[in-house]
Order: C-alpha cells, then structure tokens, then sequence
C-alpha cells in the first residue's frame, strides 16, 4: 500500500506543476501584444506541451488514488469530500484544454486579470485536499 500511496503523491505533485503553470502561460498569452506572433506562437507551443504532458500525470494521480480507495479499502466522509474536490480539478484540468484550443484559434479571450484569479483555483483545491486526506475531518 506504502509503494502506491508514494506514487499517488508523486504523480499528484507533478500534475499540480503543471495545473499551477499552465494558467500562468495563459496570463502571458493574454498580456501579448496583437502584433507579436512570434511570442504567441512560443508561448502557444509551451502550453500545448504541457497540457500533453500532464493529462496523463492526472489521469495516473487518479488511478492510483481509486487503487488505494478500493484496493485497501479506506472509507469515510473525507475520502467522498476528496473525490467531489478531484471532480472539480480534471473538470478545471479539461477547462485549459479549451482555453488553450480558443486560444490556438486566435479566439477573443479573456484579460489577464481573469487568468490571474484563475490561477488561483488549484492552491484552494490543493489545500482542501491536503486537510481532508491528512486531517480527515470527518
Ligand atoms: C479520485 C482521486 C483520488 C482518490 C480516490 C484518492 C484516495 C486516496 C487515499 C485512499 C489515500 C490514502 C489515505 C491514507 O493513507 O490515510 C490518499 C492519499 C493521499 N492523497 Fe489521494 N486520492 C485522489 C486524488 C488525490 C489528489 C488529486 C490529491 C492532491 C492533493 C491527493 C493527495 C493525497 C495525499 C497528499 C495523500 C497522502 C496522505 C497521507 O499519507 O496522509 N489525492 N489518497
């Protein structure tokens, strides 16, 4: 249990490196001046990189939370809680895939104040998280 546990926090250490950076591309993305493709086209390739190369860190972070939920049969409150925060992060992980594909299509996007704030949604989730698997509240 210790070796898949160890893992799960490997690969949820790396997906949160890239769940924290890659809004902060889109912040710089949306500050580029109209006429420097060259800079949108760099930071463009960066995000598209990243996104490929963190979707399946999730995606291992998350199977290897559900084998220790239903491998080693852990329960309670905390453990549903924790779930319903994960729903959220793959459905904020999904969302930057299509801010990344609007930004490709050169669609108007929003400012760089909203991606600011945005960048701020995985530090909450992770902090809930951490309190509930490591608190266990209930
Ligand atoms: C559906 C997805 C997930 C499930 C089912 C799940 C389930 C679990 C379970 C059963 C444990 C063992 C708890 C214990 O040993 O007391 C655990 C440990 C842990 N999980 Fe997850 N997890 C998931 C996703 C995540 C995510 C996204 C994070 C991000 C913060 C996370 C962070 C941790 C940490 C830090 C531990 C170690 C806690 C400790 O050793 O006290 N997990 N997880």
């Amino acid at each position: 249990m210790l070796w898949v546990k160890a893992f799960h926090i490997v690969f949820v250490v790396s997906w949160f490196a890239g769940l924290f950076y890659l809004p902060r591309i889109f912040v710089n993305l949306a500050m580029v001046p109209a006429d420097s493709r060259a800079e949108r086209e760099r930071l463009l390739l960066m995000a598209r990189k990243l996104y490929r190369f963190i979707t399946p860190l999730g995606v291992l972070a998350i199977a290897l939370g559900l084998w220790l939920w239903f491998g080693f049969g852990f329960s309670g409150g905390w453990l549903h809680a924790k779930t319903a925060l994960v729903v959220v992060l793959a459905a904020y992980h999904l969302w930057c895939g299509r801010l990344l594909a609007g930004f490709a299509e050169g669609a108007p996007t929003r400012t760089h104040v909203w991606f600011r704030f945005f960048n701020e949604v995985p530090v909450l989730v992770l902090i809930a998280i951490c309190i509930l698997v490591v608190v266990k509240p209930f």
